[in-house]
This record gives structure tokens, sequence and C-alpha cells, in this order.
């Protein structure tokens, strides 16, 4: 089995938003990450006003405990800081330029998502207003976007504007009619993705999005999806 993969999207800090409640269940995915071939994940928590202990500050804090337990228990995982920024209209007024949560929290990479039918107004300034401070802009599942099922072509929108994609594992496992496996199959065939994570939530909805990884692997090859778990992930890691 292949080792070295690097998740790009997880859940996995307990109880600090819709992902793993416990410690135990965190260890508990952490330890199937490493069995799937994970050596290392992003702990992306939601960035939301009802989150609000989730900062720039706080969350290494959370990596660094949530690390120790794995130390302990002999899981082989290296966790790294990050957030998954919920692209609200007022975000870019709300928040300091230090303020925003990057991946390693190193002020380069930055993850968000926003849920939209159609692409409200505040996108394009809110995504400028992110590449002013430096960072390159990532846009998480966006084939879990309505507006963007509608519309893939949508997908040209963000990428002419720089920023890169982030495919969810899941989709690709999800059933053979539903919209986001069409637009995840079709992205990936599109070498649309900059890389794909597992956007874990939970022990019990980890296997699909396991099995998504095995999907693609199977649509697109092994090189392929090394590049997109493994090599582009790469570059969000902490600069030595
Ligand atoms: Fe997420």
């Amino acid at each position: 089995m292949t080792t070295g993969r690097i998740d790009v999207h997880s859940h996995l800090l307990p109880g600090i938003d819709d992902g793993c409640k416990t410690i135990e269940e965190s260890l508990a995915c952490a330890r199937m990450m490493v069995e799937a071939g994970y050596t290392h994940s992003f702990c992306t928590p939601h960035i939301w006003p009802s989150y609000a202990g989730n900062t720039a500050k706080a969350i290494p804090q959370m990596v660094t405990a949530l690390q120790g337990e794995l130390d302990s228990a002999g899981i082989a995982l290296k966790l790294i800081p990050g957030g998954e920024i919920n692209l609200r209209p007022e975000y870019m007024t709300a928040t300091a330029p230090e303020e925003v949560v990057t991946y390693a929290m190193n002020r380069r990479y930055v993850l968000f998502d926003m849920w939209c039918d159609k692409l409200p107004e505040h996108v394009a300034p809110s995504i400028e207003w992110l590449q002013s401070l430096g960072l390159t802009v990532i846009l998480a599942h966006p084939e879990r976007m309505r507006a963007v099922q509608d519309e893939p072509g949508l997908a040209d929108y963000f990428q002419e504007r720089g920023v890169l994609l982030q495919g969810n594992l899941q989709c690709l496992s999800d059933a053979t009619t539903a919209r986001t496996r069409l637009i995840a199959e079709r992205f990936l065939r599109e070498d649309r993705y900059f890389m794909l994570g597992s956007d874990l939530h939970s022990f019990e909805t980890l296997p699909p999005r396991l099995a998504g990884l095995r999907r693609a692997i199977e649509l697109a090859g092994d090189e392929k999806i090394d590049a997109l778990t493994k090599t582009n992930p790469g570059k969000l890691l902490p600069v030595l």
C-alpha cells in the first residue's frame, strides 16, 4: 500500500465544530486515515461566526493537544493547523488580516467554502481581498455547490481568478447518478483539481470518503491521484 498521503481538509479536532465529537473519535478516524496511507492531515475546522473559538491563535494549540494524544496512542499521523473559512459577505470587512486562518498558519494558502444557488456579488471582491494579502486562495469542494452543479462552467470563473479547487473524495463514491459524483468525475477528468481532501467529519462517515479515494485511483490512475493527495498538498506544508 502506498503511504505519504496528506489530507488537506478534515474536521478531526474534537468538539469544536460539526466534526469529531470526542478525542476517542478523533483517534479512531486518525487510525483509519493511517491505514489508508495518510501520514499527514491538516486540521481545518469551520471558521464560522458561531464557532468563535476557532481562531488563528487557538487552532494550533488544539492541534498540539490532539497531536499529543495521537503520539501517546502510537498513531503515526502528523497534524498541521488550518481552517475552512466560510466566505460570508462581511468576512473581509470584519476580519483583520492577521486573523485570517491559513494552511499551516503561515499565510501562503487559504481554504474557503461557500454555499449558494447563484454566485453572490461579494465573492469576487472577497477573493481579491484575500489575494491582496498575498494568499493563494483555494475553494473547497466546488462539486458540492448548487451553483456549480447547475453551471459546471463556473469552474472557469474561479480558475480565471487564480482560485485553486479542492475536490471532496466522498463525492467520487456517491451514487453513480448523483450530481456531486458526476461533477467530481468531470472535474477530475478535466484536471480541474489542485488537490483532493477527505473533509472527514465522523468515524461513521469516513469509510465512504476513503472509498472515494479508491474510486479516484480507478478513474484517474495512481500518478494523477498521487499529485492530488501528495505532491500538491505538500506545497501547503510548513516551509522548513
Ligand atoms: Fe469541511
